[in-house]
Protein backbone atom coordinates (compact mmCIF):
# COMPACT_ATOMS: atom_id res chain seq x y z
CA UNK A 1 0.00 0.00 0.00
CA UNK A 2 0.96 3.29 -0.34
CA UNK A 3 3.07 4.48 2.20
CA UNK A 4 2.74 7.86 3.87
CA UNK A 5 5.41 10.00 5.12
CA UNK A 6 4.69 13.60 7.40
CA UNK A 7 5.89 16.78 5.70
CA UNK A 8 7.20 18.90 8.70
CA UNK A 9 9.81 20.18 11.02
CA UNK A 10 7.90 19.95 13.91
CA UNK A 11 8.54 17.38 16.46
CA UNK A 12 5.59 17.44 18.36
CA UNK A 13 3.50 16.76 15.36
CA UNK A 14 6.04 13.96 14.05
CA UNK A 15 5.54 12.37 17.60
CA UNK A 16 1.63 12.69 17.66
CA UNK A 17 1.74 11.25 13.50
CA UNK A 18 4.34 8.50 14.50
CA UNK A 19 2.21 7.51 17.80
CA UNK A 20 -0.89 7.14 15.72
CA UNK A 21 0.89 4.69 13.02
CA UNK A 22 0.49 7.07 10.01
CA UNK A 23 4.05 7.80 9.16
CA UNK A 24 6.96 5.52 7.74
CA UNK A 25 9.33 7.90 6.90
CA UNK A 26 9.81 11.92 7.15
CA UNK A 27 10.56 14.93 4.90
CA UNK A 28 11.29 18.43 5.64
CA UNK A 29 12.54 21.71 3.22
CA UNK A 30 14.60 24.96 3.81
CA UNK A 31 11.18 26.73 4.87
CA UNK A 32 10.16 24.22 7.27
CA UNK A 33 13.26 24.01 9.09
CA UNK A 34 13.05 28.08 9.24
CA UNK A 35 9.34 28.06 10.54
CA UNK A 36 10.81 26.14 13.52
CA UNK A 37 13.72 28.13 13.66
CA UNK A 38 15.40 24.74 14.50
CA UNK A 39 19.55 24.21 13.50
CA UNK A 40 18.97 21.27 10.29
CA UNK A 41 21.67 18.63 11.56
CA UNK A 42 19.94 18.61 15.14
CA UNK A 43 16.77 18.57 13.92
CA UNK A 44 17.36 15.57 12.02
CA UNK A 45 19.01 14.27 14.80
CA UNK A 46 15.58 14.85 16.58
CA UNK A 47 13.26 13.36 14.14
CA UNK A 48 15.30 9.85 13.94
CA UNK A 49 15.22 9.76 17.28
CA UNK A 50 11.14 10.25 17.37
CA UNK A 51 10.68 8.02 13.90
CA UNK A 52 12.95 4.98 14.77
CA UNK A 53 12.49 3.30 11.35
CA UNK A 54 12.12 4.97 7.64
CA UNK A 55 13.91 7.53 5.59
CA UNK A 56 14.46 11.08 7.08
CA UNK A 57 14.71 13.92 4.25
CA UNK A 58 16.51 16.96 4.75
CA UNK A 59 17.62 19.06 1.96
CA UNK A 60 21.20 20.22 0.58
CA UNK A 61 21.09 24.17 0.73
CA UNK A 62 23.39 25.37 -2.57
CA UNK A 63 23.63 26.15 -6.11
CA UNK A 64 26.39 24.65 -7.58
CA UNK A 65 26.88 20.60 -7.81
CA UNK A 66 29.76 21.44 -5.41
CA UNK A 67 28.11 22.77 -2.56
CA UNK A 68 25.10 20.47 -2.73
CA UNK A 69 27.10 17.59 -2.96
CA UNK A 70 29.03 18.95 0.04
CA UNK A 71 25.83 19.35 2.24
CA UNK A 72 24.83 16.17 1.11
CA UNK A 73 27.79 14.32 2.63
CA UNK A 74 27.53 16.41 5.98
CA UNK A 75 23.91 15.40 6.70
CA UNK A 76 24.59 11.66 5.75
CA UNK A 77 27.27 11.29 7.73
CA UNK A 78 24.80 11.73 10.66
CA UNK A 79 22.82 8.29 10.08
CA UNK A 80 22.20 5.82 6.95
CA UNK A 81 18.22 6.73 6.68
CA UNK A 82 19.48 10.67 5.81
CA UNK A 83 17.66 10.91 2.61
CA UNK A 84 19.15 14.13 0.83
CA UNK A 85 16.51 16.27 -0.90
CA UNK A 86 18.50 17.95 -4.14
CA UNK A 87 16.78 20.34 -6.00
CA UNK A 88 15.78 19.31 -9.70
CA UNK A 89 18.56 21.30 -11.94
CA UNK A 90 21.42 20.33 -14.04
CA UNK A 91 23.63 21.12 -10.79
CA UNK A 92 21.16 19.18 -8.94
CA UNK A 93 21.93 16.22 -11.22
CA UNK A 94 25.38 16.35 -11.15
CA UNK A 95 25.29 15.93 -7.21
CA UNK A 96 22.65 13.51 -7.52
CA UNK A 97 24.98 11.57 -9.91
CA UNK A 98 28.05 11.79 -7.50
CA UNK A 99 26.22 11.02 -4.26
CA UNK A 100 24.49 7.71 -5.88
CA UNK A 101 28.13 6.75 -6.57
CA UNK A 102 29.07 7.47 -3.01
CA UNK A 103 25.75 5.21 -1.64
CA UNK A 104 24.09 8.84 -0.50
CA UNK A 105 20.22 8.22 -1.03
CA UNK A 106 19.05 11.72 -2.58
CA UNK A 107 15.23 12.77 -3.18
CA UNK A 108 14.98 15.16 -6.44
CA UNK A 109 12.99 17.79 -5.14
CA UNK A 110 10.73 20.85 -7.19
CA UNK A 111 9.51 18.33 -9.70
CA UNK A 112 6.93 19.86 -11.65
CA UNK A 113 7.18 17.69 -14.88
CA UNK A 114 7.45 13.95 -15.76
CA UNK A 115 10.28 15.19 -18.13
CA UNK A 116 12.50 16.26 -14.90
CA UNK A 117 11.41 12.85 -13.43
CA UNK A 118 12.90 11.16 -15.79
CA UNK A 119 16.09 12.88 -15.18
CA UNK A 120 16.08 12.64 -11.83
CA UNK A 121 15.60 8.82 -12.02
CA UNK A 122 18.67 8.05 -15.00
CA UNK A 123 20.79 10.37 -12.58
CA UNK A 124 20.68 7.87 -9.71
CA UNK A 125 17.94 9.60 -7.53
CA UNK A 126 16.21 7.19 -4.79
CA UNK A 127 13.18 9.11 -4.96
CA UNK A 128 11.13 11.97 -6.89
CA UNK A 129 8.93 14.82 -5.17
CA UNK A 130 7.22 15.77 -8.17
CA UNK A 131 4.62 19.30 -6.54
CA UNK A 132 1.34 18.64 -6.55
CA UNK A 133 -0.29 21.46 -4.98
CA UNK A 134 2.10 24.04 -5.92
CA UNK A 135 1.21 23.21 -9.78
CA UNK A 136 -2.53 23.83 -8.75
CA UNK A 137 -1.55 27.09 -7.63
CA UNK A 138 -0.96 27.93 -10.89
CA UNK A 139 -3.87 26.17 -12.06
CA UNK A 140 -2.13 23.39 -14.19
CA UNK A 141 -3.31 19.84 -13.42
CA UNK A 142 -1.29 18.32 -10.72
CA UNK A 143 -3.66 14.48 -10.95
CA UNK A 144 -2.08 14.48 -15.20
CA UNK A 145 1.57 14.95 -13.54
CA UNK A 146 0.92 12.19 -10.89
CA UNK A 147 -1.03 9.95 -14.32
CA UNK A 148 2.05 10.81 -16.23
CA UNK A 149 4.55 8.83 -13.46
CA UNK A 150 2.19 5.93 -13.02
CA UNK A 151 2.20 5.59 -16.63
CA UNK A 152 5.91 5.71 -16.74
CA UNK A 153 6.81 4.09 -13.99
CA UNK A 154 4.61 0.91 -14.88
CA UNK A 155 6.38 0.28 -18.39
CA UNK A 156 10.19 0.09 -15.99
CA UNK A 157 11.43 -1.90 -13.57
CA UNK A 158 12.46 0.83 -11.73
CA UNK A 159 13.74 1.75 -8.10
CA UNK A 160 13.42 5.10 -8.09
CA UNK A 161 10.12 5.63 -5.53
CA UNK A 162 7.91 8.32 -6.24
CA UNK A 163 6.69 10.97 -3.61
CA UNK A 164 3.85 12.78 -3.87
CA UNK A 165 4.47 16.19 -1.98
CA UNK A 166 2.77 19.75 -1.88
CA UNK A 167 -0.10 18.14 -0.97
CA UNK A 168 -2.90 20.27 0.19
CA UNK A 169 -5.85 18.01 0.76
CA UNK A 170 -6.69 14.43 1.61
CA UNK A 171 -7.91 14.18 -2.18
CA UNK A 172 -4.60 14.61 -3.24
CA UNK A 173 -3.58 11.93 -0.86
CA UNK A 174 -6.31 9.54 -2.26
CA UNK A 175 -5.74 9.88 -6.40
CA UNK A 176 -1.98 9.21 -5.51
CA UNK A 177 -3.37 6.15 -3.82
CA UNK A 178 -5.54 5.21 -6.71
CA UNK A 179 -2.56 5.83 -9.33
CA UNK A 180 -0.37 3.51 -7.40
CA UNK A 181 1.82 6.12 -6.39
CA UNK A 182 4.53 4.81 -4.16
CA UNK A 183 4.97 7.70 -0.87
CA UNK A 184 2.56 10.82 -0.41
CA UNK A 185 4.05 13.10 1.87
CA UNK A 186 1.39 14.79 3.88
CA UNK A 187 1.80 17.64 6.14
CA UNK A 188 -0.06 17.49 9.84
CA UNK A 189 -3.04 19.04 9.32
CA UNK A 190 -4.25 17.17 6.67
CA UNK A 191 -3.27 13.79 8.37
CA UNK A 192 -5.38 15.07 10.99
CA UNK A 193 -8.26 15.91 7.89
CA UNK A 194 -7.75 12.37 6.81
CA UNK A 195 -8.92 11.18 10.41
CA UNK A 196 -12.22 12.69 10.17
CA UNK A 197 -15.79 12.07 8.82
CA UNK A 198 -18.82 13.43 10.39
CA UNK A 199 -20.85 10.59 10.72
CA UNK A 200 -18.09 9.18 12.62
CA UNK A 201 -18.77 12.16 15.23
CA UNK A 202 -22.36 11.14 14.45
CA UNK A 203 -21.75 7.82 15.18
CA UNK A 204 -20.50 8.02 18.22
CA UNK A 205 -22.94 10.18 19.36
CA UNK A 206 -25.76 8.11 18.59
CA UNK A 207 -23.89 5.13 20.25
CA UNK A 208 -23.43 7.10 23.43
CA UNK A 209 -26.69 8.33 23.75
CA UNK A 210 -28.19 4.63 23.06
CA UNK A 211 -26.25 2.70 25.34
CA UNK A 212 -27.09 5.87 27.96
CA UNK A 213 -30.85 5.14 27.17
CA UNK A 214 -30.29 1.23 27.80
CA UNK A 215 -28.56 1.78 31.14
CA UNK A 216 -31.68 4.25 32.15
CA UNK A 217 -33.98 1.62 31.38
CA UNK A 218 -32.56 -0.99 32.75
CA UNK A 219 -32.01 0.65 35.86
CA UNK A 220 -35.44 1.98 35.97
CA UNK A 221 -36.85 -1.44 35.14
CA UNK A 222 -34.75 -3.17 37.99
C1 LIG B 1 8.20 18.08 -0.15
O1 LIG B 1 9.05 17.31 0.23
C2 LIG B 1 8.09 19.50 0.25
O2 LIG B 1 8.62 19.67 1.54
C3 LIG B 1 6.67 19.96 0.38
O3 LIG B 1 5.75 18.97 0.05
C4 LIG B 1 6.39 21.32 -0.17
O4 LIG B 1 5.03 21.61 0.00
P1 LIG B 1 4.40 23.07 -0.07
O5 LIG B 1 4.13 23.39 -1.50
O6 LIG B 1 3.13 22.95 0.71
O7 LIG B 1 5.40 24.00 0.55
Amino acid sequence: MMKLFIDTANVAEIREAWDMGMICGVTTNPSLIAREGADLEERMREILSIVTDGPINGEAIGTSAEELTAGARKLARIDSRIVVKVPMTQEGLKAIRTLKAEGIKTNATLVFSAAQGLLAARAGASYISPFLGRLDDIGQPSEALLEAFADIWSMYDLETEIIAASIRSPEHVVSAARLGIHIATVPYKILLAMTEHPLTDAGIKRFEADWQDALKKRGQST
